[in-house]
């Protein structure tokens, strides 16, 4: 077996696995304001910037060959039942409008969900101390039609509400949108690892968590039946999320379904390497390579990272 592994040359031959920024795609983090670039605490390299730096970043990723970017929103105000999210002045929208107008070549990918926007920090409605279901698909599907009339090539929902993907579908095909794909957070457990993302976003439930919709994470087969039920709905992209804790369920999906399959390297994930390469306990470069090759192997094909500019430098 040591034949093959004896020089650079010989390895790159038969590599089985291989990144490339075309499959890649790099989330934002857009914040009302001007000129504004804070730098996230737990997310040492990463920023809220407010739009005119929003075009900046996206003018670097088209450069740089990357997929697309997407979009998080930091809006002005919450409320109750997120209105910023279908707002056509909302955050996000305003930052599509000046992106689209400045970058061609790159596409804007939407996160659609309410926990950015809502006071009470949730995914969906509340009532009775408790988030319903159906009346907020009516919202999302509100906030992805208003975020591909500002400009949005494809929409992710990421809230995990039932049936999401069948109402935003049909939201999209009757308002003339029937060409707009939909990426969706097919199996998005219920993780510690969007702890460093919830600073990002300000988006940290005020009562209670997330374990009523996202998934529970001792479960797989589960994982199994969330992508099929995507996929019958209309998903044209489905999502495993995290991504390094779970390569056993983005291999399995990449078994079972045909569809492209994306899997996002969370803030957590992200987290973990600069803190142990910040304490000198790691080899910064060769972990972020290895992490997200890994990602890869176990059958993504599309990669969601944060470290998507930096991995198109490096390659
Ligand atoms: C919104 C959303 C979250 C992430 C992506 N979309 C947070 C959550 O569900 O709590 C996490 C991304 C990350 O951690 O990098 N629902």
């Amino acid at each position: 077996m040591r034949r093959l592994r004896r020089s650079e040359r010989f390895r790159n031959l038969v590599r089985e696995t291989r990144l490339s920024p075309e499959s890649m795609i790099y989330p934002i983090f857009v914040c009302p304001g001007e000129k504004v670039r804070k730098e996230i605490g737990s997310m040492p390299g990463q920023f809220n910037i407010s739009v005119d730096n929003a075009v900046k970043i996206a003018r670097e990723a088209e450069q740089a060959g990357i997929a697309g970017i997407l979009l998080f929103g930091l809006p002005e105000e919450k409320d109750e039942v997120g209105s910023d999210a279908c707002d056509e002045n909302g955050i996000v929208q305003k930052a599509l409008r000046a992106i689209r107008e400045n970058v061609r070549n790159l596409l804007l990918i939407t996160d659609i969900c309410l926990c950015e926007y809502t006071s009470h920090g949730h995914c969906g409605v509340i009532k009775h101390g408790d988030v319903q279901n159906d009346p907020t698909l009516k919202l999302l599907a509100d906030s992805s039609v208003s975020h591909v009339r500002a400009g949005a090539d494809m929409v992710a929902p990421s809230d995990m509400m039932d049936g999401r993907v069948a109402a935003i579908r049909q939201a999209l095909d009757s308002e003339g949108f029937s060409n707009t794909p939909i990426m969706a957070y097919a199996a998005k457990y219920a993780s510690g690892f969007y702890g460093p993302f919830r600073e990002a976003a300000g988006s940290t439930p005020q009562f209670g968590d997330r374990r009523s919709y996202q998934m529970d994470p001792p479960n797989a087969r589960e994982a199994l039946r969330e992508i099929e039920l995507d996929i019958d709905e209309g998903a044209d992209i489905v999502m495993v999320k995290p991504a390094l804790p779970y390569l056993d369920i983005i291999a399995r999906a990449r078994e079972r379904f045909d569809v492209p399959l994306a899997a996002y390297q969370v803030s957590g994930e992200y987290a973990m390497i600069e803190a142990a390469a910040r304490a000198g306990w790691i080899e910064r470069e060769r972990i972020i390579l290895e992490a997200t090759t890994a990602i890869k192997r176990a059958g993504a094909d599309i990669l969601i990272t944060y470290y998507a500019l930096e991995l198109a430098k490096m390659l």
